[in-house]
């Protein structure tokens, strides 16, 4: 089964076909987070105005294997190559997310294809799910999905079912890094920013700095991610030497303290689970030293690990068509409406 999935709930606007869930044929994504990180952080209706410019070229572009070599046009495509229609719905920004659900909608409505409504955080972890061969996932599964708005743990009992055992009660990862990069002026440029100067941190003889690992010995599976932005703005106010090198000292350990909070609760709930495989997904898990530590974790306790390529960590859509196929539920595209504040405790 073939699903065309669109995606646009905050600053990429993506499309993809992806068959029986896990076989990417086409794939495009365009991002406004470039524009973004000049103004230091997302402004919402500029990322609205960004996806509708993008969404033709960027359909058009995940459909190119159907049209390539073949005098075809689009709606030929639609009627004989796809069978369902995929898209986000929540949770995002409004403005983004009905770009995608009004094309999604206008091309269920004149193909005559039913619409699946997909859950942008659920669908993140399917990004798992695709391959050539498909990985391997043994079940139960636990699985990490830390991004931008989002650190929620689930255990998976199959590819169809899954469950939410845990989340950040305030700050996600994600944004963790994102302020923390602020204050330790590396701008708009997020945990890549923060990785890449943390980097520059290797071998080099920087006073240490010390942060919080909050909640880290909790009971729960539980996240806090919001105490660590005021501990580096305490400590970065402390300190006078904003040399390159104290600035990738406070990367470092920023850095650090996400990754080892992280690791310790999904390695919790994999113990409390009997976890024999477990999913990274998320803009997050791009993090290297994230992926290095869950490897060191998880590798010893013979727990398979996956983690997507960078390409499917941040938004895409192939994650979006790989959930529909598994999950998702098939409507008629009068049903399908917008889910800003979409609830990821299923
Ligand atoms: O999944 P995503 O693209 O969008 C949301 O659904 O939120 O995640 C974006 C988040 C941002 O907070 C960004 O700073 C973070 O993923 N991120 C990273 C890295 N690349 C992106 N965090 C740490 N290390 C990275 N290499
Ligand atoms: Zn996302």
């Amino acid at each position: 089964m073939n699903i065309l999935a669109i995606e646009t709930s905050c600053d990429e606007t993506a499309c993809a076909v992806v068959r029986d869930g896990v076989t990417v044929i086409g794939e495009a994504v365009a991002s406004s987070a470039a524009m973004h990180k000049r103004w230091g952080g997302i402004v919402p209706e500029v990322a609205a105005r960004q996806q509708l410019s993008y969404m033709i070229p960027v359909l058009t572009e995940a459909l190119q294997p159907f049209l390539t070599g073949r005098t075809r046009k689009i709606k030929d495509v639609l009627a004989s190559d796809i069978d369902t229609i995929a898209v986000t719905v929540g949770p995002g920004l409004i403005g983004s997310l009905l770009i995608g659900i009004e094309t999604a909608k206008t091309l269920a409505f004149a193909a005559g294809k039913p619409l699946i409504p997909v859950n942008h955080v659920l669908a993140h972890m399917y990004a798992n799910f695709v391959g050539s061969p498909p990985p391997r996932i043994d079940f139960p599964a636990v699985s990490l999905v830390a991004s931008g708005g989002h650190t929620e743990l689930f255990v998976m009992q199959s590819a169809e079912t899954l469950r939410w055992i845990g989340g950040t009660v305030d700050d996600a990862a994600g944004e963790a890094f994102d302020k923390t990069a602020r204050l330790i002026g590396l701008g708009g440029g997020g945990g890549q920013a923060v990785q890449e100067a943390a980097a520059r941190a290797a071998g080099k003889r920087s006073p240490p700095v010390s942060l919080p690992r909050p909640m880290m010995a909790s009971g729960d599976l539980d996240f806090s991610f919001s105490g660590l932005k005021t501990a580096v703005m305490r400590e970065w106010r402390k300190r006078a030497d904003r040399s390159e090198d104290a600035t990738a000292a406070f990367a470092s350990e920023v850095e650090d303290a996400i990754t080892d909070v992280l690791v310790a609760k999904t390695a919790k709930a994999a113990r409390i689970h009997g976890a024999r495989s477990v999913l990274l997904s998320g803009g997050v898990a791009a993090n290297l030293r994230l992926r290095k530590k869950m490897n060191a974790a998880f590798k010893p306790e013979h727990i398979r690990l996956l983690v997507p390529p960078v390409r499917l960590c941040t938004d895409n859509a192939v994650s979006i068509g790989s959930y529909a196929y598994f999950r998702g539920q098939r409507s008629d595209w009068q049903t399908v409406s917008v889910h800003p504040d979409l609830s990821v405790e299923v």
